[in-house]
């Protein structure tokens, strides 16, 4: 057919020159090939075109079977995202992207975001470029804390207590939630710590998201064991004034392990020992926040009992680091995230009276019923497998927080 086409071709220009047309022979002219295809069908078998169309078409067909499933990847290399990818059965993150596949931007939802602890976290989180939805009843925490972030698209807050259930869609798997709580008003820190850590441990089973407890290192109550480690059960009075907070977290530490083993959820929990740092609140009664508010103030520094009980001191930068770590980690926990530097409550008040005011003074008042002894992190499970340990001593860390208290102090 080829051929054919060929000597057509050449007879037709040989027509138009006109001086030889009448040499060709009658039998070469007539009758040409028999049309047996269509014109167009015919040049489509032509020159392997139809091959070409065949490949073209699986090629498209490929990229867009492949596609929808390469968005949903995480990025691959330092990028922190792809760590954080909530399901341990699938390591999808663990596969390159392609250059060009756009990488959908992850959401985290941070409960009690609006807080001194929550609102730091929500800076590292969007800063790194995740989405976040804070979720709070401004219970403690404050709008102040997050209206830098206001306008940001990539940011959300919802006023909402998360006692009562609260529904969010997810429109794929990966959501992740960081939960916080009210750290200690009676009934409803309870209530916020059982019912608020039960709704969203039904939430993140619903959209199979990752969820993080933060605990407290209270739930060891009056330790008979020093350091503590993660081992060790605690020692709470359960009837106690500081029962509700206490054992709150103890049983929302019981109920998050029951949705891991039961429902399979992925679950984190983190023990936090004393954190401090700038937006704290100032009137929580906190030993940190109350000594510089006072020394600011100029009022004396309120020492209960006779100050030789002691406790550790974080600053909050380095427990959001912990937070992460273990966020990106394959470890459900429990881990004691705390600065092991031990301090009495007397040498506290040095170091906040040689940071802010060296002749503030000391007011000794009577303790407060089950305050511990004695609290120190053993970290030795947090250093070895999340590779975290804190960095910033109180002596360093204070002066970080003095300047936002003297504002707020100002404003007042
Ligand atoms: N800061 C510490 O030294 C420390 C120590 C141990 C554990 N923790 C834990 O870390 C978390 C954060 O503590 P923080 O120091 O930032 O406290 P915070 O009081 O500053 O923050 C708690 C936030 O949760 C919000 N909240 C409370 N109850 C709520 C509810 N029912 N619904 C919605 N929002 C609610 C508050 O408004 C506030 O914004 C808490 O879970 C606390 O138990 C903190």
């Amino acid at each position: 057919m080829k051929h054919l086409y060929k000597q057509t071709g050449l007879n037709h220009l040989k027509r138009r020159e006109g001086d030889a047309d009448d040499q060709i022979p009658t039998h070469t002219r007539t009758p040409r090939t028999p049309k047996t295809l269509p014109r167009p069908l015919n040049y489509l078998l032509r020159e392997q075109r139809l091959l070409f169309v065949f490949v073209g078409f699986l090629l498209a067909t490929t990229f867009f079977l492949v596609q929808p499933a390469l968005l949903r990847l995480g990025p691959v290399g330092p990028n922190p995202l792809l760590l954080l990818n909530h399901n341990s059965h699938n390591h999808r993150h663990l596969l390159p992207v392609p250059a060009g596949v756009r990488v959908p931007p992850r959401r985290v939802v941070v409960t009690g975001g609006a807080g001194f602890v929550g609102s730091h976290l929500v800076d590292k989180l969007l800063s790194r470029g995740d989405d976040v939805i804070v979720i709070d009843n401004f219970f403690t925490g404050r709008k102040e804390n997050l209206v830098h972030h206001f306008g940001n698209p990539r940011f959300e807050l919802i006023r909402h207590d998360v006692v009562e259930p609260i529904l969010l869609e997810s429109k794929e798997r990966n959501d992740i939630h960081y939960f916080m709580s009210l750290r200690s008003k009676l009934n409803h820190g309870y209530k916020t710590n059982v019912m608020g850590t039960l709704n969203m441990l039904g939430l993140a089973k619903r959209i199979g998201a990752r969820f993080l407890l933060t605990s407290t290192s209270e739930v060891y109550g009056d330790p008979l064991e020093h350091p503590q480690k993660e081992t060790y059960w605690g020692n709470v009075n359960p009837i106690g004034v500081r029962s509700c907070y206490d054992e709150g977290k103890r049983t929302a530490e019981t109920l998050t392990m029951d949705y891991h083993r039961g429902a399979d959820v992925e679950v984190r929990i983190a023990r936090i020992f004393n954190t401090y740092g700038p937006r704290m609140c100032i009137d929580d009664g906190r030993v940190v926040s109350n000594f510089v508010a006072q020394a600011i103030r100029k009022q004396p520094l309120t020492v209960y009992g006779d100050g030789k009980q002691t406790r550790s001191f974080q600053y909050v930068a380095d427990l959001v680091d912990g937070l992460m770590a273990l966020m990106e980690s394959e470890h459900v926990g429990p881990f004691n995230l705390g600065n092991p530097g031990e301090f009495t409550m007397l040498e506290l008040a040095e170091v906040v009276k040689d940071t802010i005011d060296p002749s503030a003074t000391i007011e000794f008042k009577e303790n407060t019923a089950d305050d511990p002894h004695m609290r120190k992190p053993d970290i030795t499970k947090a250093k070895e497998l999340l590779h975290w340990e804190p960095k910033i001593s109180l002596r360093e860390g204070l002066p970080l927080m003095v300047s936002d208290f003297q504002k707020r102090v100002l404003e007042e």
